[in-house]
């Protein structure tokens, strides 16, 4: 059996990657393909409960390098539990976030050693790379308006600036990594940036376009 794809999706909070990420899931099953939907912290039992601890506001006192070791260790139990068999097994994997999110905000956001965060994000990662990185892209004051509707979690509480670091970051990696993070223009109405995302999967898996996967 072929393995599965390893489709991320990244941005800053509110950019409308989780939306996007479920959307295509639910799309990629009526076209008849296995998929995972999951997330980063979490999508495991234990990665959620990591997940608590990383965004729970009480939790200021937490250190930068606690902080990027909990992402870390939540990841690598996802890969191991859940991304690495579901693959193996034929599955399309659409993340909700992955390795990029460290480098932009324990990195370019809280100033971390770009060094470190790449090789905490090797540990973290156990070598499993995305096949494909979808980067929505929206000015962060746009974003975090959104995303702060209803309060703002740990991370969210930054504020603008934060996000602005985390922007910047996430497009040096697109400029570094042209042939996996592919940019996409977040700003819209949610159908125009679902047809924006498959304009680039299509291009990059033909399988999907010729199973119907409409642009
Ligand atoms: P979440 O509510 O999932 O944010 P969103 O809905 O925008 O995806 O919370 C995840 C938060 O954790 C988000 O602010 C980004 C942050 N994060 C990191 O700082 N480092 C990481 O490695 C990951 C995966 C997330």
């Amino acid at each position: 059996m072929a393995r599965g794809a390893f489709i991320s999706f990244e941005g800053c909070d509110g950019s409308g990657k989780s939306t996007q990420a479920a959307q295509l899931a639910r799309t990629l099953e009526a076209l008849g393909f296995p998929v995972l939907l999951t997330r980063e912290p979490g999508g495991t039992a234990i990665s959620e409960k990591i997940r608590q601890i990383l965004l729970d506001p009480e939790n200021a006192a937490l250190s930068e390098t606690a902080e990027l070791l909990l992402y870390e260790a939540s990841r690598a139990q996802l890969v191991n539990e859940v991304l690495r068999p579901s693959l193996e097994a034929g599955t399309w994997v659409i993340c909700d976030r992955y390795a990029d999110s460290t480098y932009a905000y324990q990195a370019a956001g809280r100033g971390l050693d770009a060094g470190l965060v790449q090789r905490a994000n090797d540990l973290g990662t156990c070598g499993l790379e995305p096949d494909l990185t979808l980067l929505l892209d929206i000015d962060p004051a746009v974003a975090l308006g959104r995303a702060t509707k209803g309060g703002a979690d740990r991370m969210e509480a930054e504020g603008l600036a934060f996000q602005r670091k985390i922007r910047a970051g996430y497009l040096e990696l697109a400029r570094k990594m042209p042939e996996r993070i592919r940019w996409v223009d977040a700003a819209g109405t949610e159908e125009a940036v679902a047809s924006r995302c498959h304009a680039v999967l299509v291009r990059r898996f033909p399988e999907l376009g010729k199973a119907g996967l409409h642009v």
